[in-house]
């Protein structure tokens, strides 16, 4: 995590070339790391995929999707050029051992002065890591253990034996520390920020237990439905896409121990720790912790827009969730029975991410009931988009000959902070990777105590049809159930619109 060192000669290979994240995230992210001088000074990008394709062909298609979704905006024709000198493209079959051994001798003669590091980013459907790891590893490209790296987008498995076999997979022919398993919430500036704001400040650590802590809500909302992903979210649900891992990793920044260093496994370390301190839920008593939603036809925005059983791709019956609520509790000195309520779907009210730290109330009110007014506890929140900052919530006097209350925000802005963008996620996270930092990405063994926690969920779930679905109109804030998951312990959600 500490940038400053510039990386080394790279070559990113990437399977998959022809699909979405390439296109959309991936190279647009290279180009702006190009444009802020962070790209090493030799690199070379070569683009693998089934499809029959030229140099020429690719590189116009990475233009497209750098023009359309990269930070720093449609590049200027001479930047273009130098960083598209670099491209390059190979139609193979992922499945045919030959096209690894020509991949080898490809990049054998890149060979430069210096050492290079050779990425190899998976952007393919889950279906086809085996074979690519495999043939990778017969093909003698693992072997470099400090120069060879592999990067892994999620899922890591579909439930805990899943995930243990891909990761045994993956060890027959990589070191654990040549593995970079993507969790993109983890490049947030705004996520990163939670371990700054902890541990670089004097002030909130010492309250930041469950002397001072009533509880912890993580909500991660977006306004979108499954888009054109129906067929995978029919497998998935929001349990797996989002709070296995997403919500999860939040919320080990937030209940973490300080880290004696800012060391790649110090860091996982703590993190992990915090994972296996989680309570188990009792799999007979599953409904009291964990709530599911499904979203049906409603309106957003003065548009109508359909349910999620009629979205493309999606059976007409389907009994997958896309909302999740649980609560959790963190056995450790630290936390010991403070809950953490976290909440995850699709279609929801407003595109949010943000962790609120609701502090207990004050021992005695001293003042008079006439007073109070709207009195709300203390809270923290930490806005992780679409507006990143944080806020304090606070009670002051309102002006006037009168005695009364409210409660204010005292809040910091990155826009107004720092007046400059933020780099996208996968920005800090190919340069890491090009760096060969592990810190934010996730280990092996996060990913087997993650799926830990949500399996008793997991299977009863899938035992049950959820007889209610859908249980929430497109553009609210999910199922009345996950209002009472929370309200059975006296405490309500924050709403964002509804929180001043
Ligand atoms: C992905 C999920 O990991 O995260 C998607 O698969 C989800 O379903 C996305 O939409 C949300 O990410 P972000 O960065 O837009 O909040």
């Amino acid at each position: 995590m500490t940038k400053g060192i510039h990386p080394d000669p790279a070559a990113v290979v990437i399977f998959g070339a022809g699909g979405d994240l390439t296109w959309r995230m991936l190279v647009p992210a290279l180009f702006d790391l190009y444009m802020d001088g962070w790209m090493p000074e030799q690199f070379s990008l070569l683009g693998i995929d089934k499809k029959e394709m030229s140099d020429d062909e690719f590189i116009t298609r990475a233009y497209d999707g750098v023009s359309r979704f990269s930070r720093t905006g449609k590049p200027e024709d001479d930047r273009w050029q130098a960083f598209a000198s670099s491209i390059a493209y190979v139609s193979a079959d992922f499945n045919d051992p030959e096209a690894y051994h020509a991949l080898r001798e490809r990049l054998d003669a890149l060979d430069g002065d210096q050492p290079r590091s050779t990425i190899f980013y998976q952007a393919t459907p889950p279906s086809l890591v085996e074979s690519i790891v495999t043939n990778l590893g017969k093909a003698g490209l693992a072997r470099e253990r400090e120069r060879s790296r592999i990067v892994l987008e999620k899922p890591f498995g579909h439930d805990l034996a899943s995930a243990n076999e891909l990761n045994d997979m993956l060890t027959e022919h990589f070191d654990e520390r040549q593995i970079f398993r993507i969790d993109h919430f983890l490049g947030k500036e705004t996520v990163q920020n939670i371990l700054a704001f902890r541990f670089a400040n004097a002030l909130f650590e010492p309250v930041w237990d469950r002397r001072y802590i009533d509880h912890v809500q993580i909500t991660v909302a977006e306004e979108v439905g499954v888009e054109h992903r129906g067929a995978y979210y029919e497998h998935a649900g929001a349990l797996r896409d989002m709070l296995q891992n997403h919500l999860l990793q939040v919320l080990c920044l937030t209940a973490m121990e300080a880290p004696v260093s800012f060391d790649a496994d110090e860091i996982r370390n703590r993190k992990v720790d915090v994972l296996r301190a989680i309570r188990p839920i009792p799999r007979d008593d599953v409904r009291r912790f964990a709530v599911r939603g499904q979203y049906g036809a409603g309106w957003m925005e003065g548009e109508h827009v359909p349910g999620y059983r009629e979205e493309p791709g999606v059976d007409e019956h389907s009994s997958a969730e896309t909302f999740a609520a649980m609560k959790l509790f963190v056995d450790n000195w630290r936390w010991q029975d403070v809950p953490f309520y976290l909440r995850t779907g699709k279609r929801m009210r407003e595109k949010v991410s943000e962790i609120t730290v609701h502090f207990k109330p004050v021992p005695h009110r001293s003042f008079p009931v006439t007073a109070e007014g709207d009195w709300q506890t203390n809270y923290i929140a930490i806005h992780i988009q679409p507006d990143d900052g944080i806020s304090l919530r606070f009670q002051a006097k309102r002006p006037g000959p009168q005695l009364r209350l409210s409660p204010v925000d005292m809040r910091f802005t990155y826009r107004e902070g720092f007046q400059t963008t933020t780099p996208d996620a996968y920005e800090t996270l190919l340069l890491d990777v090009m760096l060969g930092d592990a810190t934010l990405f996730m280990r092996a063994d996060q990913v087997a105590a993650a799926w830990k926690v949500v399996m008793p969920v997991l299977e009863s779930w899938e035992d049950t049809i959820p007889a209610d679905f859908s249980n929430y109109p497109a553009g609210t804030w999910g199922p009345e159930a996950a209002e009472a998951l929370i309200a059975q312990d006296g405490r309500s959600w924050i709403h964002p619109t509804t929180r001043v």
